[in-house]
C-alpha cells in the first residue's frame, strides 16, 4: 500500500503505540511490577479475612455454650422402683462436653431413688455433702451410710445425724413423673464442705 499520500501524524492500521520513554527505564518497569504484586497480596489477604474468621468462631463456640446444663434426665420407670420404700441406685448419663470436645452418653454421677407409700419419689445425689465420698444404702439401719467418717444420713428427709461431720443432709434432686411412668430426675452436682447447697455449673 502506498502511504505517500497519507497525512501527516496519520497512525496506520496495527501500528503499536511507542512506549514512554519514561516507562520504557528498567527502574520505573520493575517498580510497576512491584505495584501489583503488592496490590494482588493485599487483595488476597482481604478475600482470606472471612474464612479465617468464620474458622475461629467454630473453634471458639464450645467456650460460648453453656455448660452444666440442669436438664431432665429419664433415669428409670415407675415400676422398676420398690414399693416398700428400698431406694434403688442408678447412674445417670449424659452428653459431656469441655471447651473443645463432646462426650456422648457419659456417666456423670448416680442418685438413689426411693418410692413412698403414698407415691411421692425422692431422689438424692449419691454424693456425700461432707466430702464427696459416696454414700450407700445400708439395709440394716435403713440409712444410708457415708464410710469415709463413719456418717449416717436419714433414709427419709436425707437429714444428717447428730454426730456425722457433715454441714448438711443429703442433696435431694427434683423428680417428675411423665408419660405414665417415665421418671425424670434434674441431675446435679453441689459443692461439698459447706451447709448451703450450691449447685456446681
Ligand atoms: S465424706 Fe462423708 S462423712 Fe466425710
Amino acid at each position: 500500500m502506498d502511504h505517500t499520500n497519507l497525512p501527516e501524524n496519520t497512525k496506520l492500521e496495527n501500528e503499536k503505540e511507542p512506549i514512554p520513554e519514561e516507562d520504557a527505564k528498567p527502574e520505573n518497569a520493575e517498580r510497576r511490577e512491584f505495584m501489583i504484586k503488592a496490590g494482588s497480596v493485599c487483595l488476597g489477604g482481604v478475600v482470606a479475612i472471612p474464612p479465617i474468621a468464620a474458622g475461629i468462631a467454630v473453634l471458639m463456640d464450645p467456650l460460648r455454650r453453656k455448660q452444666g446444663d440442669a436438664d431432665f434426665t429419664r433415669v428409670t420407670l415407675l415400676d422398676a422402683l420398690p414399693e416398700d420404700g428400698t431406694p434403688k441406685k442408678f447412674t445417670i448419663y449424659a452428653d459431656k462436653q469441655d471447651a473443645w470436645n463432646k462426650f456422648p452418653n457419659t456417666a456423670i454421677g448416680a442418685i438413689y431413688l426411693c418410692r413412698k407409700s403414698d407415691g411421692k419419689i425422692d431422689a438424692f445425689n449419691v454424693v456425700c455433702p461432707h466430702l464427696g465420698c459416696a454414700v450407700v444404702f445400708r439395709e440394716s439401719e435403713r440409712d444410708y451410710y457415708c464410710p469415709c467418717h463413719n456418717s449416717a444420713f436419714d433414709l427419709e428427709t436425707g437429714t444428717q445425724a447428730p454426730d456425722s461431720p457433715s454441714a448438711r443432709g443429703l442433696d435431694s434432686l427434683e423428680v417428675k413423673v411423665e408419660n405414665e411412668g417415665e421418671v425424670w430426675v434434674k441431675f446435679q452436682n453441689f459443692q461439698p464442705g459447706i451447709a448451703d447447697k450450691k449447685a456446681i455449673v
